[in-house]
């Protein structure tokens, strides 16, 4: 049964803690729901726009959002095939990313690990292709079941039609807004191959007194756990959307040019002859870390977070975020773009300050 509420405030929606009303919310636990959800809206709300919306993690809301707001309740985490190599699951879009992670680690189904403690929902890791420690969603993805927003009608996309790249895929791009993922298909394997290459990672195993090599998946996942809690804000305690901006790639020329001048600049090679540079250096370099703007700050351990020091609006952070965006580029000549998904969808130069 959907639940329909209207001037519903999203504070607990979103993790950077803002209020802000949607005039209607609907939280569906099954494709026919969803599908009623849009027929509903079809005849009684035609005119008002529609978002989707997950656990809300990556989100800032600027203003109360005049229109209907969905979110994916759908459980259930079914095998779909398996062999003594690997398993393939159909996973609810609904449930939490890292209850699924715990999940397959005590299942000794491989391949997550790396992605452990990461907030939001199982629909919103496929359409962010969320990220960390070496590790992507997209790397175990074999395809996404969608409900069309138009007509309620269920469509499959297999990974290689979801254009996956950095913290993107099609649903962020071509189709953003057509869509709302329902299941989630992943490959993971029944072999353990740890990944421990990634900065920290060893370092953590080693204080723990554990090898390397003898590392167990629950180990793994639990020194992760440890240097995310170590360097991100829970969200319970002070809202955020975990890395605000994405880490900025430029071609040859600009890394070289700023590496005359700042020779320990982290970066990383990108492909096709680009390079990532790391937005947290670069903000942490300009100065801002462990600043603050009104109520918004940089957060004092890993400056590509921005904080809700407490009772900030959108604008709050939008105002920071533009600030330190400034200083970056007069510092460096390089541009931050936010990971964040601001609603109102608003170009940053079209945001008045
Ligand atoms: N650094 C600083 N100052 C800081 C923090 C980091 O100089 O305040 C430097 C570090 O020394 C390191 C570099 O920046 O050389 C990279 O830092 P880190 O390893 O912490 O990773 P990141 O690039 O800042 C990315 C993801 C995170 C993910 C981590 C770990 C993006 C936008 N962010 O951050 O993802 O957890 O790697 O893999 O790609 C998220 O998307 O919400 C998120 C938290």
């Amino acid at each position: 049964m959907n639940s329909y509420e209207e001037y519903y405030d999203l504070v607990h929606d979103n993790t950077f803690g803002i209020h802000a009303k949607a005039r209607f919310f609907v939280r569906y636990g099954d494709e026919q729901e969803l599908a009623d959800a849009i027929g509903w809206r079809q005849a009684e709300a035609r005119d008002l726009p529609l978002l989707h919306i997950g656990s809300g993690s990556n989100l800032l809301f600027l203003d109360d959002y005049p229109g209907v707001v969905l979110q994916s309740a759908i459980q259930g985490v079914d095998v779909m095939e398996a062999d003594d190599e690997q398993v393939v699951l159909r996973v609810g879009s609904g449930m939490e990313w890292d209850a699924l992670v715990e999940l397959c680690v005590t299942h000794g189904w491989h391949g997550l690990e790396n992605l452990s403690l990461i907030p939001g929902q199982v629909g919103a890791a496929a359409v962010q292709n969320i990220g960390a420690y070496g590790a992507e969603a997209s790397q175990h993805v074999v395809a996404v079941e969608c409900v069309d927003l138009t007509d309620g009608t269920v469509r499959r996309f297999e990974a290689a039609e979801c254009d996956y790249g950095y913290r993107t895929s099609v649903f962020k791009t071509r189709l953003r807004g057509r869509y709302a993922v329902s299941r989630v298909w992943l490959r993971l394997s029944r072999r353990f191959v740890p990944d421990t290459t990634y900065g920290g990672i060893a370092e953590m195993l080693s204080s723990q007194g554990i090898p390397v090599d003898e590392v167990t998946a629950s180990q793994l996942r639990d020194a992760i756990i440890r240097i995310r809690r170590h360097k991100l804000p829970d969200p319970a305690v002070q809202g955020n959307a975990g890395s605000f901006f994405m880490n900025p790639v430029v071609d040859e020329a600009c890394k070289e040019r700023l590496l005359a001048q700042y020779p320990a600049m982290p970066h990383y090679a990108a492909g096709q002859g680009r390079w990532k540079l790391s937005a947290a250096w670069l903000i942490d370099q300009s100065g801002w870390k462990g600043k603050s703007l009104g109520p918004a700050g940089v957060h004092d351990r890993q400056a590509l977070v921005l904080v809700n020091l407490g009772g900030a609006r959108g604008m709050d952070v939008v105002r920071l975020c533009q600030a330190v965006r400034q200083d970056v580029v007069r510092q460096f000549g390089v541009t931050l773009m936010p990971e964040v998904n601001f609603i109102p969808d608003i170009p940053l130069d079209k945001l008045s300050l």
